[in-house]
C-alpha cells in the first residue's frame, strides 16, 4: 500500500510539542493517535491516521517509563501490524539506563531488560545523552540502530552566551564524560568532584583542587538531575569554598519531588536544563538536533 505522505509523526501523551517540532523539521505530517485509559487503568490506543505504507516516528520522552512504556509499546507494535514500513522512536530522555548492573543478588538489570522489550517493537532509536556508565554504548543492550545526540555543544553554547569566566564542575566521576565535553566546547576549565552516595537522598562531595575555581563562576554540569541531591551537595561545597552562587546545568530535568526548589534553596543562582523533559527550566532547545538525527534514519 502506498502512503499518502512519506512520514508520519505521532505524539505519545505529553509529547505534542516535540512531535510538532520533529514534523516541522522533518517535513513530515503529524498523525492522530488516540490514547486514553479505561476505568480499570488499562490503555486504549487507536491510530486515527492510517499508517499503512508510511514511515512512522513516535515521539516519546521516557521520564516516567513505567506509565509511558505500555502505550509506547502498544503504539509501536500496532503501527507495524497496520502496515507501517518502519517505526522509529525519538525518546529525548531514555529511562531505565541507570540500573546497569546486578548490585545485589537477585536484582533485575532493568536497563538491559527494558532495552530488549523496546528493541522488539521499533526499527531505530534517537535519544540524547543516555546514562551510559557501565554500558559503554547503546548497542550493548539495544538490538536496533540508534543515534545518541550529544547535548555538549548546546550546553556549551548556552554557557558562552550567559556565564562570564565559567569553571565547569562535574559532581561525580560519572559526570566526567559530559563535563569534559562541555568544557572543551565552551573553552573553559573543569574539575570533577569525588562523590559518596549513602542513599537516594544522602550524598556528599569534595573538591580535589579548589585553587582552579578562584575568581570564576562555578557551573555544575550533570546528565541527570533527579532528586537534585548530587547537585545540592556540589552546590553547598562550592559555596563553602566562598565561590559565587553556582549555575546548575543539567541535560535531563527528571526533577523528582522538590528537586528544583531544593536546589534553589541550597543556593543555586539558577537551574537550567534542556527540554528533553518538558519543564520550566528547559531553556536549551534540543529538538532540531534530535530531528537531524531522525532524518538520517528516515533516509534508509
Ligand atoms: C549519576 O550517576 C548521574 O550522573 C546523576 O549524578 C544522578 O542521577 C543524579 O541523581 P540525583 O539528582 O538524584 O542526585
Amino acid at each position: 500500500m502506498t502512503c499518502s505522505t512519506s512520514t508520519l509523526v505521532f505524539a505519545l501523551p505529553g509529547n505534542e510539542t516535540l512531535a510538532a517540532a520533529l514534523a516541522g523539521k522533518l517535513d513530515a505530517v503529524i498523525g492522530e493517535l488516540v490514547v486514553r485509559r479505561f476505568p480499570d487503568g488499562e490503555t486504549y490506543l487507536r491510530f486515527a491516521t492510517p499508517v499503512a505504507g508510511c514511515k512512522v516516528v513516535l515521539a516519546c520522552s521516557l521520564h516516567h517509563p513505567d506509565e509511558q512504556a505500555m502505550p509506547l509499546l502498544f503504539a509501536a507494535a500496532t503501527a507495524r501490524e497496520l502496515g507501517a514500513v518502519a517505526v522509529g522512536l525519538v525518546a529525548p530522555y531514555l529511562g531505565y539506563m541507570r540500573q546497569d548492573k546486578r548490585f545485589n543478588t537477585g536484582e533485575a538489570v532493568t536497563s538491559a531488560l527494558f532495552a530488549k522489550m523496546l528493541s522488539r517493537h521499533i526499527d531505530w532509536l534517537v535519544t540524547m545523552d543516555p546514562h551510559l556508565h557501565r554500558w559503554t554504548s547503546l548497542d550493548e543492550i539495544y538490538s536496533v540502530p540508534s543515534t545518541v545526540v550529544p547535548a555538549a555543544p548546546l550546553l556549551a553554547e548556552w554557557i558562552r552566551a550567559h556565564v562570564t569566566a565559567p569553571v565547569l564542575i562535574g559532581p561525580d566521576a560519572e559526570s566526567e564524560q559530559w563535563v569534559s565535553a562541555v568544557a572543551r566546547d565552551a573553552d573553559a576549565p573543569h574539575v570533577v568532584l569525588e562523590k559518596t552516595r549513602r542513599g537516594d537522598r544522602d550524598v556528599s562531595v569534595s573538591i580535589p583542587d579548589p585553587a582552579v575555581l578562584r575568581g570564576r563562576t562555578p557551573v555544575l554540569v550533570d546528565d541527570i538531575i533527579s532528586t537534585g541531591r548530587t547537585m545540592i551537595a556540589a552546590a553547598r561545597h562550592a559555596l563553602a569554598q566562598s565561590l559565587p552562587a553556582p549555575v546548575c546545568l543539567g541535560v535531563h530535568a527528571v526533577f523528582s519531588g522538590d528537586a528544583r526548589e531544593a536546589l534553589l534553596a541550597a543556593g543555586a543562582a539558577r537551574v537550567v536544563t534542556t527540554n528533553t523533559i518538558p519543564q520550566d527550566s528547559g531553556l536549551i532547545d534540543v529538538n532540531a538536533a534530535l530531528a537531524a538525527a531522525a532524518a538520517d534514519h528516515l533516509k534508509n
